[in-house]
């Protein structure tokens, strides 16, 4: 069968996927590598390709052995030493995989100092447990992430993502072509889109979406719920044409990460940090306009979470996070509330808090650390 345009050349959508691959990796290799409580780093590419598609586009292998490339760089240069970086790379299509490890070589990607390398060509319904079991066995100081990039939709399924996330040591990023299944449950719903939603919540129970991206927040929103509390999950959307909309969705059990990976998002995106958006190539009136970040929606939530009852910091800092906001802008929020006189802050011992002071960050959050301020509205 003849390979479809986008199976052979990188579009536009395939080149943001990679990127926030790339920014958030980037950031997790040099954290992670940097630290002396973490161990070696495993990476697994389950749908991987040959990591150059023929318009010279790099895909996700090529983009991440670059970043090892510079993370173990990076750490021998500045420790003297580095940790060690083990990849797995897989495709059911086996002259996929030949073409990779050429590719590699070509490249100079890959040398036997950072960690193994491992090239696979199975099917991603038999890969799943075995990989999911060697996380299971992984040192608790070692960290994995996993990447699940298929053309489709019908062979996964939140179970896996589930299976994959129980260690409490990986993260992974899943992307999906949320346009098509939207546009399938408008029209006849195929048995495997029953399959795939049967799975989150019973078909009946499924919201309407009117839209794509109302779509998308159904999808997350029904992650949630299946995986529970101890997870995070966030959305990236790539929209390809207008009202065309993909999505990657990241899924980790740990805050830090889950930091990190909105940061990478809203570099990427400054004024939404929802993702990446389409452009007509006509320039948009507002261009020269400084960007800054959405934050409406966000302040009005944050302004019932605070005025339900007195909240700290620590609860500030992970709400924030859980509604998809970096605590920059919190801090943003809490600053103008307290210039306006609303907003008191207090230590424990009933202080008044110093100004402009929030401690809304990880470091902060750590459960060592005491809570350092206590935030309410002044008419409560
Ligand atoms: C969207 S492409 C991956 C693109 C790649 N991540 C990149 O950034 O360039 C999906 C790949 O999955 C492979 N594939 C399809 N079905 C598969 C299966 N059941 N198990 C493993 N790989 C599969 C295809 O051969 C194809 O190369």
């Amino acid at each position: 069968m003849a390979k479809k345009d986008s199976q052979k050349i990188m579009l536009v959508h395939s080149e943001v996927k990679v990127k926030l691959l790339e920014t958030y990796l980037k950031r997790y290799f040099n954290i992670l590598n940097n630290s002396k409580f973490i161990g070696d780093i495993h990476y697994f590419d389950l749908f991987s390709a040959e990591g150059v598609y023929e318009n010279g586009g790099k895909g996700s292998p090529i983009i991440v052995l670059d970043s090892i490339k510079n993370a173990y760089y990076a750490a021998k240069h500045k420790n003297g030493n580095s940790g060690k970086f083990h990849c797995m790379f897989n495709d059911i299509e086996e002259s996929k995989i030949e073409t990779l490890k050429k590719n590699i070589s070509n490249l100079k990607l890959h040398y036997s100092e950072f960690g193994n390398i491992e090239f696979l060509t199975k099917d991603y319904q038999i890969l799943v447990p075995e990989v999911s079991k060697k996380l299971d066995k992984l040192p608790k100081k070692e960290k994995a992430f996993v990447f699940i990039d298929p053309y489709g939709y019908k062979e996964v399924r939140i179970s896996d993502i589930k299976s994959l996330l129980k260690n409490g040591n990986s993260e992974v990023l899943l992307f999906l072509p949320t346009h098509f299944m939207f546009r399938f449950i408008e029209d006849g719903t195929p048995e495997s889109l029953y399959e795939f939603i049967e799975e989150i919540v019973p078909k009946e129970q499924w919201p309407k979406s009117q839209t794509g991206l109302v779509f998308i927040e159904n999808l997350k929103n029904g992650f949630k719920k299946y995986l529970g509390k101890n997870f995070f999950v966030d959305t990236f959307v790539i929209s390809r044409e207008k009202n065309q909309f993909f999505c990657l969705f990241f899924f980790t059990s740990h805050i830090y990460g889950f930091d990190r990976m909105l940061d990478a998002k809203w570099e990427l995106d400054e004024e939404q940090g929802r993702g990446w958006r389409y452009s007509s190539g006509v320039e948009d009136l507002f261009s020269c306009v400084e960007i800054e970040p959405s934050t409406e929606k966000f302040e009005d939530t944050l302004r019932s979470f605070i005025g339900l009852k007195s909240r700290n910091n620590k609860e500030i800092y992970e709400y924030t996070l859980r509604c998809g906001h970096l605590p920059s802008h919190a801090s943003q929020i809490l600053k103008k509330w307290q210039e306006n006189k609303e907003l008191i802050s207090k230590t424990p011992s009933g202080e008044n808090g110093r100004k402009s002071a929030f401690y809304l960050s990880y470091k902060e959050y750590k459960p060592a650390e005491p809570i350092k301020l206590i935030f309410s509205f002044n008419n409560i």
